[in-house]
């Protein structure tokens, strides 16, 4: 179900929407990214663990060979990147699938490559390339969870109005 989109003019746009999302997410909930190659898709994680808390000394980065990376936070979290992953059979041998769902909170590159597989409940991010700067973050909820999960990140993302009031 299509909830919406999120235009974001600057990499520190992206990142800081990232870290509105991370801020929100709670154990089990699976985000996964699309976009093609240098979309942002990992720039969004960095902020999303941030928001997060991720342990000081830790810094999201592209796995060269892993295909999944865990970082201690307020909550584990699972950084898988399927760019580099052949097929199905390999999917289930590196136990991608146990990961999503469990303890800890997922968010996946190139999620589309997981497509046909029996997904738990996962909110999905689309970043389209609009310009050198230029995103836009489309969301799609597939379940309950993630429809509650991306309202509440929408509105945290909505430009804010101005006012005498400083809000948190
Ligand atoms: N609005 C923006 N949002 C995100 N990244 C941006 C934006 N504008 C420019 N960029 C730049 O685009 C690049 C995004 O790189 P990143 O590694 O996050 O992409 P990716 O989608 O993970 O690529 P890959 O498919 O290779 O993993 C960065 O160099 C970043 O500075
Ligand atoms: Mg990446």
């Amino acid at each position: 179900m299509d909830l919406g989109a999120i235009d974001c003019d600057s990499a520190r746009r992206t990142r800081a929407c990232g870290r509105r999302l991370g801020r929100l997410l709670q154990p089990g909930d699976v985000v996964g990214l699309e976009g093609p190659l240098g979309a942002g898709k990992t720039l969004f994680v960095a902020g999303a663990a941030e928001g997060l808390g991720i342990e000081a000394g830790y810094r999201v980065a592209s796995p060269t060979f892993t295909l999944i990376n865990e970082y201690p936070g307020r909550l584990p979290i699972v950084h898988v990147d399927l760019y580099r992953l052949e097929d199905h059979a390999e999917m289930h041998e590196i136990g991608v699938l146990d990961y999503l769902g469990g303890a800890g909170v997922c968010l996946v590159e190139w999620f589309e490559r997981l497509a046909g597989a029996q997904l738990p409940d996962h909110l999905r991010v689309t970043i389209e390339v609009q310009g050198d700067h230029a995103r836009c973050l489309r969301l799609s909820a597939s379940g309950p969870r993630s429809s509650a999960l991306g309202r509440q990140w929408l509105a945290a993302c909505a430009p804010r109005r101005r006012s005498g009031v400083a809000r948190p």
